[in-house]
């Protein structure tokens, strides 16, 4: 199914991840709606394993943008950051196959986060560039705890408030790999 089958008002398609930011707090009814939705993402045997950091203060998310890759650094103008952690012990773990569903668990949370933010207009961006012991020791997270990613959560800018190089990054055409390329039918001796 291309874009045009689906409806292009579905937040699965307004949703993207740019990086320019409004200097503009995000209210807290609607941040509210927010963490409710992700409260209700379902989770191996309801385990919810997800603990989510929310850094709103200015001087505490200066700290944390230290621990940002530099590549990451126009996350400093979004009003929240949020850390998505969770610990090994507190979910399953297979052992026909080395999958550790906390981090699977929280990669349901996350994109809940991102399509509830969508909802309410705000634009989420995940990133995985930063520093883990950097992020834990800023946040006083446990050393046996693992950051699954940092979300960047604010209201979009224009890109003229970005640097050429960021600028180059968000206004570049996005792309998918075609279904064809993700999807068998029946078995992968089908392709
Ligand atoms: C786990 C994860 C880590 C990511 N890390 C970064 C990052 O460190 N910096 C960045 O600019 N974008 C990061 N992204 C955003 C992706 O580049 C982006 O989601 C992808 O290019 C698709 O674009 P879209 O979200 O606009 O559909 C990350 C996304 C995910 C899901």
């Amino acid at each position: 199914m291309n874009r045009k089958a689906g409806s292009s008002d579905s937040i699965f398609f307004r949703r993207h991840s740019k990086r320019s930011y409004l200097d503009k707090n995000i209210p807290d009814e609607a941040l509210a709606r927010v963490l409710e939705k992700v409260r209700w993402s379902p989770s191996c045997s309801n385990n919810q394993p997800w603990r989510l950091v929310l850094v709103r203060d200015p001087d505490r998310r200066a700290e944390l943008m230290k621990a940002l890759a530099r590549g990451n650094q126009w996350a400093g103008r979004a009003p929240l950051l949020v850390v998505v952690c969770a610990r090994r012990e507190d979910d399953y773990v297979r052992e026909d196959d080395p999958v550790e569903y906390h981090q699977f668990d929280c990669g349901l949370a996350t994109m809940s986060l991102l399509l509830a933010a969508a909802e309410e207009g705000l634009m989420s961006h995940p990133m995985a560039g930063y520093s883990a012991s950097d992020v834990k020791s800023c946040l006083g997270i446990a050393p046996a705890s693992h950051v699954l990613c940092v979300v960047a959560v604010g209201y979009e800018g224009p890109p003229e408030l970005l640097d050429d190089k960021t600028r180059a990054k968000d206004t570049a055409p996005r792309t998918r790999k075609a279904l064809s390329d993700i999807v068998v039918w029946d078995s992968f001796d089908s392709r």
